[in-house]
């Protein structure tokens, strides 16, 4: 792809967003546009076809949502299948009218069934019912990722969407109320270690698996998904490989240095006792992961203490 080629990356500022940006620096992409949601409010329709016409984006990555963890999908049903529909739809069908030609649509893993077989392949999608917990947000995924293939099959457009494992990295959210799993480790460890603290409590029992991608990973797939034209619409994109929650849980303590001990409180809840995605299909087209488990948790760790002021707040309530 032509390195002068302009690429708009919505949400260049989020997790994702910016993993992509400097992704696409990285390979010599200088003409990118990003704009923040006070620039450029993608749930407004007008706004965002203004900024088409004006702007003529040649290709675009969707990494703007709504997102947030099960505690604010089960209060906010309403707001994470409306606003991710809004700013999807205008998105996408923006993209579709101002004749851009490819489009890379980021969705996540619980647009699967609750009880799919796993590892989750991407023909298991609509095949039963969803996760309760997360339903309007997959909802809201699986009709964007619904919006792509119909434009690839009936005008032969390049608008392809890829689904990311859990992942962790750079631009993480490290607040405890409302952060994923490894940030919320990365800082509980981090803080009984300058506290002097012995013990650690985490949630759960420990013996789930859950599979996890450096979000720099996922930001390769995206730039491989824009040079190359993927012949199918949907891919996973993660590792192919699980760990345990405590075996996640040791590694972190001992990156981190804390010297304690780790209580479980299997009070709380365990989740899904494993989530896995079959990635044979993107690692066909020529993509894999490079970033193993350990190294990315310590770049993690590294921009954790070197980016304390950059710390995202809950920004749900
Ligand atoms: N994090 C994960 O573990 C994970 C895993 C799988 C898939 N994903 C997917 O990756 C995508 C991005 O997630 P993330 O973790 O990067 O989220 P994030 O850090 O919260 O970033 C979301 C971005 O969306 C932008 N945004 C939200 N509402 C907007 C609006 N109305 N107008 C303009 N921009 C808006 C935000 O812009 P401002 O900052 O300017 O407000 C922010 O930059 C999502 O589709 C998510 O499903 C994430």
């Amino acid at each position: 792809m032509d390195k002068n080629k302009k690429i708009y990356v919505a949400g260049h500022c989020g997790m994702v967003g910016s993993a992509v940006w400097r992704g696409l620096k990285s390979k010599g992409y200088s003409n990118l546009i990003g704009k923040s949601s006070r620039e450029l409010n993608l749930r407004n329709q007008k706004e965002v076809n203004d900024f088409y016409n004006l702007e003529k984006p040649e290709a675009v990555v969707d990494a703007a949502a709504k997102v947030g963890g099960i505690l604010a999908n089960k209060d906010y049903p309403y707001q994470f299948l409306m606003e991710n529909m809004q700013i999807q739809n205008n998105l996408i069908d923006g993209a579709f009218k101002n004749s851009v030609e490819k489009f890379i649509f980021l969705g996540s893993s619980c647009i699967y069934p609750k009880f799919a077989p796993q590892p989750l392949k991407e023909d298991y999608l609509l095949t039963d019912s969803l996760e309760p917990t997360n339903e309007c947000y997959a909802l809201a995924k699986i009709t964007g990722i619904k919006a792509c293939e119909s434009i690839k099959k009936q005008f032969g457009k390049d608008y392809v969407s890829l689904m990311p494992t859990n992942l962790y990295g750079y631009n993480d959210n490290f607040d405890l109320k409302s952060s994923h799993v490894i940030p919320a480790m990365i800082r509980k460890f981090h803080e009984a270690k300058v506290n002097n603290h012995n013990t650690v409590t985490l949630w759960g029992s420990g013996t789930v698996k859950r599979e996890f991608l450096f979000v720099d990973d996922l930001a390769t797939a995206v730039v491989h998904a824009l040079e190359n034209k993927l012949p199918g619409h949907l891919y996973n994109v993660g590792t192919g490989t699980d760990v345990t929650i405590k075996t996640l849980a040791k590694t972190i303590q001992k990156i981190i240095g804390h010297k304690g001990n780790i209580i479980w409180d299997s009070s709380k809840p365990d989740g899904t006792p494993r989530k896995l995605m079959d990635v044979s299909k993107i690692i066909a087209m020529g993509w894999r992961y490079k970033t193993e488990l350990e190294q990315g948790l310590k770049k993690t760790y590294d921009w954790f203490l070197n980016n304390s002021h950059n710390h995202k707040e809950n920004k749900l309530n």
